[in-house]
């Protein structure tokens, strides 16, 4: 009976040994430790022995039933530890893999040709200011010396919302506001890029909307030869090295003397080609010292200090820079042409 009792251990713990997954192992456990099966079953067989065997028969079927248990628990545990190591070793991510590429915007050209712009006036120590699009006719053409009727109002078609309130026609409007937040305290060194807008028809170009950035400076002897400096490393920082300026006398009703600034042509190096019409030359900005009436208007006195300004178009130096022939192309917003910007971010 004892070999019996030997057999099915032995049976049993080679069976255990061969289990090969968890599922295995767990039929092994029911045959031979639920309730019917084979080690309980032994136990039962206990009642048909004599009764001087039975203690020694009950001690070893235990000892039997420990001995598989154990096993199979170490077991289990040896099957557990290979299913989360496979579990581990299936789910394991590669992060030297390369990623799934996301398609992200790129900066629109006109806001590399600010950042270029205000970037380079920063180094030279200057604030950005900004200020309302919707502005009050005041500050867009009052201050800036051009009362009702006076006949540069017609120079810019403007959009009105009420008699007194507008789109700004030119950042020059914020260049009266800054003036006027001084209360006539010197030095003034600032730039202000931003949207303007004019009752234009859209075209190759003119836009009815487009983007300037004005320029002033305002202390003790500002002069002439200041603005031509500053416009010639302007010149030279957007349209590269070895860039000249010209000015030709202009007229605004906010600076006297009035220029319009050419920079030689970037394309033909100033020999004359199709895009500066054989001139050498292309208009990108008017400036001239800031008219005495309008320092005196904003609380300074003229004879005091001085100062230059200037105006520039951002749609232009960006159609140049990076040789667009149609101003409409950066407000259509067709993705093929913004994307070709996005080696310049
Ligand atoms: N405001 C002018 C325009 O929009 C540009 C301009 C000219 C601005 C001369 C200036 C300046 O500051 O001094 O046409």
């Amino acid at each position: 009976m004892s070999d019996r009792i030997s057999e099915v251990q032995s049976q049993a713990l080679e069976a255990i040994n061969n289990a090969s997954d968890l599922n295995a192992l767990q039929e092994v456990r029911n045959t031979y430790l639920s309730k019917k099966g084979l080690i309980p079953a032994l136990m039962k067989e206990m009642k048909d022995l004599p009764k001087e065997e039975k203690p020694a028969f009950g001690q070893k079927v235990n000892v039997c039933k420990q001995e598989v248990s154990e096993a199979l628990d170490k077991k289990q545990q040896e099957l557990e530890v290979a299913a989360t190591a496979l579990k581990l070793e299936k789910e394991k991510i590669d992060i030297t893999l390369p990623g799934d590429s996301i398609r992200i915007g790129t900066s629109h050209p006109l806001m590399l040709i600010q950042k270029e712009v205000e970037d380079l006036f920063l180094g030279m120590g200057y604030k950005i200011a900004e200020g309302p699009e919707v502005e009050q006719d005041y500050y867009n053409f009052e201050l800036a010396n051009i009362p009702q009727d006076h006949p540069a109002r017609d120079m810019q078609d403007t959009f009105y919302i009420d008699p007194n309130t507008l789109l700004r026609t030119h950042t020059t409007a914020m260049q009266m506001r800054e003036l006027e937040k001084a209360h006539g305290q010197t030095p003034i060194k600032l730039i202000c890029p931003g949207k303007v807008y004019r009752r234009d028809d859209d075209d190759a170009t003119h836009s009815h909307q487009f983007m300037q950035c004005e320029g002033l400076v305002v202390g003790e002897h500002v002069t002439l030869a200041d603005l031509k400096g500053t416009l010639e490393f302007l010149a030279n920082k957007m349209f590269g090295e070895g860039r000249q300026i010209r000015f030709r006398p202009s007229y605004f009703p906010f600076t006297e003397p009035s220029v319009e600034v050419d920079v030689s042509c970037p394309f033909c190096n100033g020999k004359g080609c199709n895009v500066c019409k054989g001139s050498g030359w292309i208009e990108i900005l008017g400036a001239g010292m800031v008219h005495p009436h309008v320092l005196e208007m904003n609380g300074f006195d003229p004879d005091k200090c001085s100062g230059f300004a200037f105006g520039v178009g951002l749609e232009r130096v960006a159609m140049l820079k990076y040789g667009i022939n149609d101003i409409r192309n950066f407000y259509i917003n067709d993705a093929r042409f913004l994307k070709m910007f996005d080696r310049f971010d």
